[in-house]
């Protein structure tokens, strides 16, 4: 069993996206800047908000956290967006989710700009994913991908079930594995049985929110088990969506949580934010 180590990956991506800023302001006098939406008072996304930043500074991006009250309308969150989709120093914008419940997301994902999209939330840059062409990918989905590159897995014609359908994970994560000539079966809250599929998986992307789901009897021998989850479990400790202490010895490589796929996802931040700001013209 090999643990694939995304907490130095993710250092990896990032001290190359450090080196490209520095080469973008010497040759071209251009700063990555990105802009973050953060509505309401959630934890989780205050935290994650602020790695965010940090991670931004670490690199040499220039950034900005809009920070706005649970209460605040519709219409000035858009005008809001709108004013980042303008401003020139700004290369990607991502309105942190959930939103309060009398926002409607799909309206404001659909106001910024797609070129600015870093999220790949925008169903323009959906659209060009599903069919194979250049967009910005949502940042977790691409962090597995990168994942996979690294440790030189092969997909193509692997037998890989993804469990969660959401338009975050899910979702792009089965449009790249398929583009990447994997034969892909997304399962979901509805599936009637979830072990039949997982344990006919050559591997197992997982990213549901639900500690322990993914347990021994599962997953085949020899599978790749990739853990999107992240939970805060009653002791204070963070699991992942897999009973990693059980099914890591079946596995050929397993994520860890945390030190797994988290950091990769602000790693690919940057690195779309990056190539956001090489377009710039
Ligand atoms: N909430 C949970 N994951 C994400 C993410 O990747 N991007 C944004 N904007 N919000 C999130």
């Amino acid at each position: 069993m090999q643990l694939i180590d995304g907490k130095s990956l993710a250092k990896k991506v990032q001290d190359n996206v450090a080196k490209e800023v520095e080469e973008l302001k010497q040759v071209k006098n251009i700063v990555p800047g990105l802009a973050v939406l953060l509505i309401g008072d959630d934890p989780a996304s205050h935290a994650y908000v602020k790695m965010k930043a940090k991670a931004c500074e670490k690199v040499g991006f220039y950034s900005i956290t809009h920070n706005m009250p649970e209460t605040i309308s519709q219409d000035e969150i858009i005008a809001t967006i709108e004013m980042m989709n303008a401003n020139p120093r700004i290369d990607g914008i991502l309105v942190q989710l959930p939103l309060p419940k009398h926002i409607d997301t799909d309206r404001i994902l659909e106001v910024i700009d797609p070129k600015k999209d870093v999220d790949g939330f925008h169903a323009y840059n959906v659209g060009r994913l599903v069919t194979g062409l250049d967009s910005f990918v949502a940042c977790t989905p691409l962090g597995v991908m990168k994942m996979f590159e690294e440790y030189e897995i092969d997909l193509q014609g692997k037998d890989v079930c993804v469990v969660g359908a959401s338009n975050i994970v899910g979702k792009p994560m089965a449009s790249l594995l398929l583009n990447a000539n994997a034969t892909v079966t997304v399962t979901h809250i509805f599936t009637k049985d979830l072990k039949a599929h997982t344990s006919a998986a050559d591997i197992v992307v997982v990213g549901v929110g639900v500690p322990g789901l993914i347990k021994e009897d599962m997953v085949k021998e020899g599978a790749i088990v990739i853990d999107i989850g992240i939970n805060r479990i009653e002791d204070g400790s963070l699991v992942g969506d897999v009973d990693f202490k059980n099914v890591a010895p079946k596995c050929s490589y397993i994520t860890p949580v945390p030190g797994g796929v988290g950091p990769m996802t602000i790693a690919m931040l940057l690195s779309n934010t990056l190539k956001s700001a090489k377009k710039r013209v």
